[in-house]
């Protein structure tokens, strides 16, 4: 165990039926616990121009040359709009107990307002009513980084109204999904479209300007809220952020390193997750930030009350640490994956679960996203062999399960991805599914690793 690790103060003892080896498994989840897979629209769905879809800023984006890899787009995708009922039947196979979706705005509402189009409201109603038919529970993303072009053209998440765009937009899904969909997540990560689409650049709309990223960032935070008003005035089910948090770490033992990394954790998770679950944002991120800045000049009377509406469940994606030195720069500690930013580290999973559980309480946690991305190759015999992909999910896993021992209310995990997909900026040479994906003919072949996984899921452990 590395010295960051910290455990809980009373851990509570697991049961025995918790604790005890089941076939097959020597580490068993409670019974009941939810194994998922995920996927985002953009990613999978293709079919770009059909059936009343409007443009997102991800066309625009994806379109521009020089933004993505190979000039790569979401056109096709994985064609998953067309092979929706196949993809199911996969799901089925695999034994998949949830099925993490997002649902794409502009097939929702074409220039991001008004009234709604049918083919998309449609598309998604089979899909959900598909997933219940195969005994798998919906859980969707309201938003999952497509905005609507339209939006973008009036300011896009700088201008306030668009929180207020997206609330109605949520509004439409409850009153049409409600009643099917029992889990609702609201923003996929509003820290990457802070950090990638407005500090970086390399993701849409494709800015760098720190000023405009973090009134994005009280914006989405706005949005998040107004969503979780929306469905306890219109609908059911539960609801909650998907966020991706990262454990921070000093890089060494100075003071330097510990003030460091505490203010990188700031900007990393305490300013989602304190602004959601305490109602605040984090002082030294404010102080950071400074009294004029536009984010601070942004926030009017009884936003953080809408920030902070009660949530049901908060939806943790977790991928890699970060090391921060005396500087505030990062260092790399351990291996990195075909991803250069992730370092393979899963006692990160352990750490950053147990923390958010002992610093915000007993929130119910869902694992929304975790995985791995590798250059899979599909053999001649008609085998994906992802042996790097199984050791990565086993011990995450493994460090998962330590979590729920130790009293953390985990109560399901979602691998990304179910299928190969579109990696956003870097286009389709990054292989993230649990499926291999042949662009060329869309055949779908199960890797090792969904093999693997499939197992997990029928004994409940590993
Ligand atoms: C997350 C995104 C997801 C995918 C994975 C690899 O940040 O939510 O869409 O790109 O990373």
């Amino acid at each position: 165990m590395s010295m960051h690790t910290r455990r809980l103060p009373s851990p509570a003892a697991p049961s025995a039926a918790d604790g005890a080896p089941g076939p097959g498994a020597e580490l068993r989840f409670p019974a009941g616990f939810g194994w998922g897979a995920a996927t985002s629209a953009y990613q999978i769905e293709g079919a770009a121009k059909e059936d009343g879809r409007g443009e997102s800023v991800w066309d625009t984006f994806s379109r521009t040359p020089g933004r993505t890899r190979n000039g790569d787009t979401g056109d096709v995708a994985a064609d998953h709009y067309h092979r929706w009922a196949d993809d199911l039947d996969l799901m089925r196979d695999l034994g998949l107990g949830s099925y993490r979706f997002s649902i794409s705005w502009p097939r929702i509402q074409a220039d991001g307002t008004g009234a709604p189009n049918q083919r998309g409201l449609d598309f998604y109603r089979r899909l959900v009513d598909g997933l219940h038919e195969r005994g798998i529970s919906p859980m969707a993303t309201l938003f999952h980084w497509d905005l609507p072009q339209a939006l973008q053209d009036t300011g896009g998440w700088e201008n306030r109204d668009t929180a207020y765009r997206f609330a109605e937009y949520a509004e439409v899904l409850f009153r049409h999904l409600g009643d099917r969909v029992p889990v609702w997540l609201t923003i996929n990560e509003p820290k990457t479209v802070v950090q990638n689409g407005y500090l970086e650049g390399h993701h849409a709309p494709g800015f760098q300007d720190p000023q405009a990223a973090y009134l994005v960032a009280h914006h989405l935070q706005l949005a998040h809220g107004l969503a979780v008003r929306a469905l306890r005035a219109t609908g059911a089910g539960r609801i909650g952020p998907a966020l991706n948090l990262h454990p921070c770490y000093p890089a060494d033992d100075s003071a330097e390193a510990a003030r460091a990394a505490r203010l990188h954790d700031g900007y990393e998770n305490r300013l989602y997750l304190d602004s959601i679950l305490k109602g605040s944002y984090p002082a030294d991120v404010l102080a950071d930030l400074g009294p004029d800045s536009r984010m601070a000049r942004g926030i009017a009377d009884g936003d953080l009350e809408i920030v902070a509406s009660p949530i049901d469940l908060l939806a943790v994606q977790y991928y890699t640490p970060y090391y921060v030195d005396g500087e505030g720069g990062t260092v790399s500690r351990w291996p990195t994956s075909q991803a250069d930013w992730q370092q393979i580290y899963p006692d990160g999973m352990y750490d950053i679960l147990t923390r958010v559980t002992r610093d915000y309480g007993p929130v119910p946690l869902t694992v929304t996203e975790n995985g791995l991305p590798q250059a899979d190759v599909l053999a001649a015999d008609g085998t994906v062999d992802d042996a790097g992909r199984i050791s990565f999910l086993r011990d995450h896993m493994a460090a998962a399960h330590r979590a729920v021992g130790d009293g953390v209310p985990l109560e399901s995990y979602h691998v990304w991805s179910l299928l190969d997909n579109f990696e956003w900026a870097e286009g389709y040479e990054q292989r993230w599914g649990l499926v291999y994906v042949d662009y060329p003919t869309q055949r779908r072949v199960l890797k090792r690793s969904a093999h693997w996984y499939r197992e997990v899921i029928r004994a409940n452990g590993l």
